[in-house]
């Protein structure tokens, strides 16, 4: 095929290929299949901007066909078109269109940007206050006395209210099908609120460049029925078991060695996550498949596996030291008060 050809197809493809990639969006990660009031708020907003400026595009694109056959050259027409400097009229006209464009597209804008900003009241609303650290986020519930990571537990059909703060440098809360994405600065408290219209699983991501771990920054919203929302929240409460078995005192020694200064806030400065409840997570550094094995991978292989964590790689401890720790770590609660 000659290289003319291929100057046309070449775009067809590109649009093609476009319009397939389409099928394999991870439907977890779906801006467009909201499952939530505030994200359909968001594609409402998205539909709005499309629509408006698909009329611009079809608009353009009529005057501009219609003014390339109108005008081309033809045959036996040789004479230069009329030169003009300007056209008052004309131009009045295209300044006039686009800010009516731009006034139409801001009503929703700014209605939506109130409503989602809106912190909403009531004895029902869960609040959550979210800390993003490099890299991994802390979930507080001060009317509920819990702290998790990485996982976002949440009632069905309940308005969660966040409060987003940055212990480090800049993050972004998204949680594709749910909403985000809201800022997360140091410093300075931002707000946002988010409700799951049905129970499952919902990934999160942090949506801002934040160092080398940035994509591996992820989390998880579980949407509960208020039943096992309840039951989850007891679990949490409960205090974990204290260690009997020789191999349990064993890990809890090497714990308060080698994990209690950061996971138990020893060390504001270098905050890890909190493990009291370790048990009770479905990932470990919210990407991992919460296992024996994966623990030990993680504890000894930190850095490999997530870039730039300020975990520090345990890879000093002998075979049965991790056994103990990683049982002790394991076991604290058990899995089936989930
Ligand atoms: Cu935190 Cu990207």
């Amino acid at each position: 095929m000659n290289q003319r050809k291929w100057r046309y197809l070449l775009p067809v493809v590109l649009i093609a290929l476009a319009a397939l990639s389409g099928c394999s969006i991870d439907q977890r990660l779906n801006a467009l299949d909201p499952s939530g009031s505030a994200g359909e708020i968001q594609l409402d907003l998205i539909n709005w901007s499309i629509m408006l400026m698909l009329g611009v595009f079809a608009i353009v694109i009529t005057i501009y066909i219609y003014v390339l056959i109108r005008y081309r050259k033809r045959k036996g027409i040789e004479r230069m078109p009329e030169q003009v400097h300007g056209n008052t009229k004309l131009e009045v006209i295209w300044t006039v269109i686009p800010i009516i464009a731009l006034i139409v597209l801001a009503f929703p804008t700014v209605k939506y940007t109130f409503d989602l900003d809106e912190k909403p009241q009531g004895d029902d609303v869960i609040k959550v206050k979210v800390i993003g650290y490099q890299y991994w986020w802390e979930f507080q519930y001060p009317d509920l006395g819990i702290t998790t990571a990485q996982e976002l537990v949440i009632p069905v059909n309940k308005k969660v209210s966040l409060e987003l703060e940055g212990k480090d440098v800049l993050h972004s809360f998204w949680v594709p099908n749910l909403g985000g994405k809201t800022d997360v600065v140091p410093g300075r408290i931002n707000h946002m609120w988010l409700d799951a219209k049905k129970p499952g699983e919902y990934q999160g991501k942090c949506a801002e460049l934040c160092g080398p771990g940035h994509s591996l920054m992820d989390f998880k919203v579980y949407a509960k029925e208020q039943a096992d929302f309840d039951k989850w929240v007891a679990s949490m409460k409960q205090p974990p078991k204290q260690a009997v078995s020789e191999i349990d005192k064993k890990g809890e020694a090497l714990y308060k060695q080698n994990c209690m200064g950061c996971h138990a806030g020893a060390t504001p400065q270098v905050p890890g996550p909190e493990l009291n409840n370790f048990a009770l997570r479905e990932t470990i550094a919210g990407m991992l498949p919460n296992t024996e094995a994966n623990l030990k991978k993680w504890i000894k292989h930190t850095e490999d596996l997530k870039p730039g964590t300020r975990m520090p790689k345990i890879n000093y401890l002998q075979e049965d030291e991790l056994d103990a720790l990683t049982h002790y770590l394991m076991n604290r609660k058990s899995k089936t008060e989930k």
